[in-house]
Order: C-alpha cells, then sequence, then structure tokens
C-alpha cells in the first residue's frame, strides 16, 4: 500500500511530504494521522531542530477529501470532533514548522499551511478557501488565520467568491514569508530550516512562543511575556556560549541547554 505520509531527515531538519498525488494531496484520516505521527517523531527526536511539511509541485493539498467527508451528517461530524480530533497537531508543535507549499493549497490545504509558523511558497503556489462553492465553509481555520495574516478584506474576498490567491498576491498580502522559484522550493525551505536548527533549540522554542503570543494577548500581556523569555534566556549556557563567541570572533556551538 502507497505511505499516503513520507518522511526524511536532512541533517537537524525533519521532511515530511504529503504523499497522494493521485487525489492532489486531499486530507483524510490516513494522511492527517500520518502528519501527527510524523510530528510526534520529528518533536521526540533530539536531534531535529526544525520541521519543514510539503506536497508535490501540483500540490501541497487541494483541501480536505471531499469524498471521505461528502455523507457525513451533523452528528457524526461532532461526535468524531472532526478537525479537532486529529489536524491540529503542527500547531501544538513546539519546534518551528514550515510549510513549503507549491501548486494548490485549497481549503483544508491552505489551513494546514497556515497552522504551520510560516510559509515559503514556489512561484506556481496558489492559495483559496473555496469551501463556498461545496455548500460548506472553512473548519480548519480559515476564518480566522486568514484574517490574521492578510486581513479582513482580502480574507472576505476569499471565504465568499472562493477566488484563488497566487504566490505573488500572497506575499504582498503577508501570507507567505517568501516566494522561490519552483524548482528551488525544497532546497531553499531546506536551507532556511538547517539556519534555524543551528540555533540553540531552547531559544528557538521561547522565539516562536514569543511570536505566537502575539495572537493570543494585549501588547502589554504580549510583552510581560517576551520579557520573562528573554530574563530566562540568561540561565542557558547556550547564551554564554553565543555571546562569547561574538566577543570572541568565532562561529557559536550551540549545546540546547
Ligand atoms: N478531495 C478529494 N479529491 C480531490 C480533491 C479533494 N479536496 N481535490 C482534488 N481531488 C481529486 C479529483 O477528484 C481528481 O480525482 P480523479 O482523477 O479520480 O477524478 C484528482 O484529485 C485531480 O483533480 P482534478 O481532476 O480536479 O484536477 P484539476 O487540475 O482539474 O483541478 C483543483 C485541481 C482546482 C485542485 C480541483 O481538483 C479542486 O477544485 N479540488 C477541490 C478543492 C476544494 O474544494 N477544497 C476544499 C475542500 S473542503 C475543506 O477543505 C474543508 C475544510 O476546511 C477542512
Amino acid at each position: 500500500m502507497t505511505q499516503v505520509v513520507l518522511t526524511e531527515t536532512h541533517g537537524k531538519v525533519g521532511l515530511i511530504r504529503i504523499n497522494r498525488p493521485e487525489a492532489m494531496n486531499a486530507l483524510n484520516n490516513d494522511v492527517v494521522d500520518g502528519i501527527g505521527a510524523a510530528i510526534d517523531a520529528f518533536e521526540a527526536d533530539d536531534n531535529i531542530g526544525c520541521i519543514v511539511v510539503t506536497g508535490n509541485e501540483k500540490a501541497f493539498a487541494a483541501g480536505a477529501d471531499i469524498g471521505f467527508m461528502k455523507d457525513f451528517d451533523h452528528m457524526h461530524a461532532y461526535r468524531s470532533d472532526f478537525i479537532t480530533r486529529n489536524w491540529e497537531r503542527i500547531k501544538t508543535a513546539r519546534k518551528p514548522v514550515i510549510a513549503a507549499v507549491a501548486g494548490f493549497a485549497l481549503g483544508g490545504g491552505c489551513e494546514m499551511a497556515m497552522m504551520c509558523d510560516m510559509i515559503f511558497a514556489a512561484d506556481t503556489a496558489k492559495f483559496g478557501q473555496p469551501e463556498i462553492r461545496l455548500g460548506t465553509l472553512p473548519g480548519a481555520g480559515g476564518t480566522q488565520r486568514l484574517p490574521r495574516a492578510v486581513g479582513k478584506a482580502k480574507a472576505m474576498d476569499m471565504c465568499l467568491t472562493a477566488r484563488f490567491m497566487d504566490a505573488a498576491e500572497a506575499e504582498k498580502s503577508g501570507l507567505v514569508a517568501r516566494v522561490i522559484p519552483a524548482d528551488q522550493l525544497l532546497e531553499e525551505t531546506l536551507k532556511a530550516a538547517a539556519v534555524i536548527a543551528g540555533f540553540s533549540l531552547p531559544v528557538v522554542m521561547m522565539v516562536k512562543e514569543s511570536v505566537n503570543r502575539a495572537f493570543e494577548s494585549s501588547l502589554n500581556e504580549g510583552l510581560l511575556f517576551e520579557r520573562r523569555a528573554f530574563h530566562a534566556s540568561f540561565g542557558l549556557e547556550d547564551q554564554k556560549e553565543g555571546m562569547a563567541a561574538f566577543v570572541e570572533k568565532r562561529k557559536a556551538n550551540f549545546r540546547n541547554c
């Protein structure tokens, strides 16, 4: 049987590939559970400092699998805790997760990319929340994360008209961190992930937590959270090493402690 989620390691970077090319990487339970298991494994692996999630050149993921869910009734969706039960493992990852998106990232695919800490897009990427065409609505965070990323006007436009946003517009609007020629997407994303994985892991995790706090708190609460994390960093050997290396004009050798 084809494995619908493949994993590889590239140095200190864990790579997760969604692998259902015959269905544009549509997300069913096997795929979502497979991504969750891969995240669990990379989170538990002390040699991994950053995680990349990608699809193929045609699709990151074209959404939740429509055939899989088309006959759900209200009670099944509710009782099985559809989405909440297994989709949000990326959101709870403590190590940084980068989505490398080429081709379609639609519906749940766009939502899964937005659950990651940042999106690197190939110049072929197309983002959209076209659920309205199916008689439903985004159910994995699209109506909440998209406005936070691109603002209300564009989020309303995408969710209400089902239009797609190309990579250039996605970068201009703040949805993606970088646009990269398609044939270099994975290489460039792995390079950036390796840079992150080369830093002190506890500091990387504190940076991620602090930036995410900006979306969950008032400015003063967020500033306090950041200040406490900043103070805590002075308890790390890696802070001593990082500053000593700068003063001694050498490369820091972080030990994640
Ligand atoms: N679910 C199941 N199968 C899908 C799929 C999906 N979301 N998206 C694509 N596929 C399948 C197609 O059915 C097709 O299969 P067959 O060859 O067996 O017919 C195969 O992938 C290739 O797709 P197309 O022939 O349609 O390829 P295309 O290049 O003409 O179009 C596309 C590509 C624009 C992505 C189009 O397939 C499409 O519109 N897909 C659906 C996108 C969508 O509506 N996503 C939202 C899903 S709902 C959701 O995600 C809810 C949520 O918030 C969690």
